[in-house]
């Protein structure tokens, strides 16, 4: 047999290798020693990050530099750092954070997630509920027995607002950090407080993508609207709905139209 020279990679090594290897790849660079927070966290989201991956990969083929918006460097850094806060807030431990992440799934898509974290965690059979549910009491102030389940995934928004805001570099300016944490704006969570009226064109693009990857790719936060993948077509009329249904003005809402088709026409083979 031949001995093992080399020194023994850990899985957290190999996570932080793939992330970086990802940014590689799309030619977005960073730098990974005066952030070792954002590395960490990254790779502790795992399959949200090949989300984030799937995300910059539309944004490589079909986000234009327009006047005024975010340039093709930035809007991909946006879509890799999008979802950061599926692995905690901030100032979270290491064992809050293992129990955020645990809670990102969602096993059966009968069980609703407008349901009480507590009621759901229980259809879900997960392991360990009564440790999971303390650690959100004790350690977020969460009320898993009022607050839905739904509502808890939406905090993810606010987790990446609260990391890039506090860890910002001359990558992850004000601008980039603000638009990666406006992806759920139709959702009515806007953790950066822009003005509806005027959502930046970046911001709705890097959401549009991310629904559209969501309902074609079938992840497991939004599994909710659809387990299994939907056709480009149905995806589309699901966004159209989603869309239709916000709160926001008729200007925006036509701006976010537009955003989906040019996405649908150049990315019907991914
Ligand atoms: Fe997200
Ligand atoms: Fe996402």
């Amino acid at each position: 047999m031949f001995s093992e020279t080399s020194p023994e990679i850990s899985e957290k090594e190999l996570k932080e290798e793939k992330v970086k290897q990802a940014f590689e790849d799309l030619e977005v660079e960073f730098s990974w020693d005066k952030n070792p927070k954002i590395l960490e966290r990254l790779a502790e989201t795992n399959e949200h990050f090949a989300d984030a991956v799937a995300i910059a990969k539309i944004i490589e083929q079909s986000w234009e530099e327009s006047e005024g918006g975010l340039n093709k460097k930035e809007m991909l850094l946006c879509g890799l750092l999008h979802d950061i806060g599926k692995s905690g807030p901030n100032q979270a431990d290491e064992e809050t954070r293992t129990v955020i992440q645990k809670l990102f799934i969602h096993k059966n898509s009968e069980t609703s997630p407008t349901l009480p974290i507590a009621e759901f965690l229980q259809k879900e059979n997960f392991t360990d509920q009564k440790y999971l549910l303390q650690i959100l009491k004790e350690k977020l102030n969460i009320k898993p027995e009022t607050e839905s389940m739904i509502t808890f995934w939406r905090r993810h928004v606010d987790w990446t607002w609260d990391i890039l805001k506090n860890n910002s570099t001359q990558e992850i300016t004000e601008e980039v950090a603000t638009v990666a944490a406006s992806h759920h704006i139709l959702d009515q969570k806007n953790p950066a407080n822009l003005d509806i009226d005027n959502i930046p064109e970046s911001a709705q693009f890097l959401e549009i993508t991310d629904k559209y990857i969501l309902l074609t790719l079938a992840d497991k936060y939004q599994a909710f609207i659809e387990r299994n993948k939907k056709s480009h077509n149905e995806a589309i009329r699901a966004i159209q709905k989603m869309i239709e249904q916000s709160n926001l003005s008729e200007k925006i809402q036509k701006k976010y139209f537009t955003i989906l088709k040019k996405i649908h026409k150049q990315n019907i083979d991914i």
